[in-house]
Order: C-alpha cells, then sequence, then structure tokens
C-alpha cells in the first residue's frame, strides 16, 4: 500500500494507472477506522481495480465548537487496518496541502443541507462538499463509496454530483451496526458506559417504527412518535427525528418503501445520528 502525502502524488499516481487501462475508486473518510469504513473499502474493491482511502480529518466541515480539536485520530492503526485490507493506496494529507491560507471558493449546496443536520449545523455541508470535490479532483476516482449512516451527507453528495456535471458514480453503502445495534461511528469512542447504554434508544425507536411501518401503519408521524418515545428519557437533547423522501429529504407524511427515517440526538456531550430507509418485505413494503 502506498502513503501518499500531496495531492500532486495521487493525481500522478491515478493517472498511471488509467494510462494502464485501470479504474479507481474513492473511499473518503475522516480516519479512525472500524468495521463501517472497511466494508466500504470492500464494496470499493467491486466496483474499480484500484482502491484509495483518504484519511483526512477536513477542519472546513467543523463549527466552532465542535469536536475537530478532539476528534479520535490513530494514523499507525488507521493505515494497518487498510494494509490489511488490500487497498492499493491511502491519501493522508495535512491540512495545509489541501486549502490554500487565503482560500476564497468553496461549494454550498442551498437546499438539502439546510434542513436535519444541516439546521444544526449551519458549516458542515459545505466544509464536506468542498472537501470531497477536492478529493475527487486530486484522485481522479472513478466511482466514490460514501456510508448510508451519513444519510444526508450522501443524498448532499449526490446533488452536487448531479449539478455541478462532476464525472464520479456515488455508490451508498449500508449502515454497519456493533453487535448490541449501536450504528458504528468514531465517536462512540467520547460515550461513556451509561451513555452508550442510553444511545441503543436510536436503533431501538427505528426498529420499532419500521416494524409498526411493516405491520400497517403507514403514517409518518406515528413513526416520528415512535422513535421520539423511545429517545424519552434516555436521550439528553434530541435534535431531529424525519420522515423524508431520500432524494429531494422533502417530509412525507407516508411512509414507503425508500423513506428515510433520520434522527440525531446527544447523550451527553455526544451528538450521535442514526437512521432506517425503509425496505424489506412486510405489508407496506
Ligand atoms: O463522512 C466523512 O467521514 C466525512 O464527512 C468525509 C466524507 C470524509 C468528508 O470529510
Amino acid at each position: 500500500m502506498k502513503t501518499i502525502r500531496t495531492k500532486e502524488a495521487l493525481s500522478a499516481l491515478s493517472r498511471e494507472w488509467h494510462a494502464a487501462g485501470e479504474t479507481v475508486a474513492l473511499v473518503p473518510t475522516m480516519g479512525y477506522l472500524h468495521e463501517g469504513h472497511l466494508s466500504l473499502v470492500r464494496l470499493a474493491r467491486k466496483k474499480a481495480s484500484r482502491v484509495v482511502v483518504s484519511v483526512f480529518v477536513n477542519p472546513t466541515q467543523f463549527g466552532p465548537n465542535e469536536d475537530f480539536e478532539k476528534y479520535p485520530r490513530d494514523e499507525e492503526h488507521d493505515f494497518a487496518l487498510l494494509r490489511a485490507e488490500g487497498a492499493d493506496a491511502v491519501f493522508a494529507p495535512a491540512p495545509s496541502e489541501m486549502y490554500a491560507a487565503d482560500a476564497t471558493v468553496s461549494v454550498v449546496e442551498s437546499s438539502l443541507s439546510k434542513t436535519m443536520c444541516g439546521a444544526f449545523r449551519p458549516i458542515h455541508f459545505s466544509g464536506v462538499l468542498t472537501v470531497v470535490l477536492k478529493l475527487f479532483n486530486a484522485s481522479r476516482c472513478d466511482v466514490a463509496v460514501f456510508g448510508e449512516k451519513d444519510a444526508q451527507q450522501l443524498s448532499v453528495i449526490r446533488r452536487m454530483v448531479r449539478d455541478l456535471d462532476v464525472p464520479v458514480e456515488i455508490v451508498g453503502a449500508p449502515l454497519v451496526r456493533e453487535p448490541d445495534g449501536l450504528a458504528r461511528s468514531s465517536r462512540n469512542v467520547y460515550l461513556s458506559a451509561a451513555e452508550r447504554q442510553r444511545a441503543l434508544s436510536l436503533h431501538e425507536g427505528l426498529d420499532a417504527a419500521e416494524a409498526a411501518w411493516r405491520a400497517g401503519d403507514d403514517s409518518a408521524a406515528h413513526a416520528i412518535a415512535t422513535v421520539r418515545n423511545a429517545l424519552e428519557g434516555k436521550a439528553d437533547k434530541v435534535d431531529y427525528v424525519v420522515a423524508v423522501d431520500p432524494v429531494s429529504l422533502a417530509p412525507v407524511e407516508r411512509l414507503v418503501p425508500g423513506t428515510l427515517l433520520a434522527v440525531a440526538a446527544h447523550f451527553g456531550s455526544t451528538r450521535l445520528i442514526d437512521n432506517h430507509f425503509l425496505r424489506g418485505s412486510g405489508r407496506n413494503a
């Protein structure tokens, strides 16, 4: 596995691969890798002959009072996991390599990114889109793989690719859970044992809402109430619970296959997100 620190070296490697008739898949990450990230790498492997994983804690997607400084980092461990997974290259640039000190251009999405997490993290998606586009440009990737855990991020990236004619195929990969049902997240390390126990209410609420839908209740309001009930007394603060169309992120009244049920809530000082795309069999599926 090659370790690459500069955009120029990454572009050169990608050009070399393309000249040899190969295709390139990119898996953008912020590191502190877990099984969820590794599932993205495996999917990327199926989509292209070369796999590049970026490991970059992107400062521009964190708000002033967010966890940029304390975001967990462990480069050596990340690289070992990626080597074992058979990644062809890891791109781990310094912030100064990614951003000119006097940079003045960024990517702004003005609709999908304003709801859900965007309503609580106003600069977040602009930071994400800007770094993702820069990573696409540096890696010259054909395909990029993102987790459905960050469902809104995936929708916003798909919209950028559509609206700016970005020549990259976007692939979504299913959310991966811990054995107890908690969605895998690098931020889970912040949770105390008690907070982690309470955070299980996220997936319990989503499971209960999905079960009710399968049993025939297609009311979005009922599904939202079910998730909120599960969080009652467990979450310290609920940012949102929504049932939305997965492409437009517009709220729906009736649940249908594909509807995105999504939640963001705080447990102690940790903010977690979780979601279900309604799928599978059942009376309403
Ligand atoms: O999902 C993430 O880890 C980040 O938002 C991403 C896509 C790597 C951009 O920094």
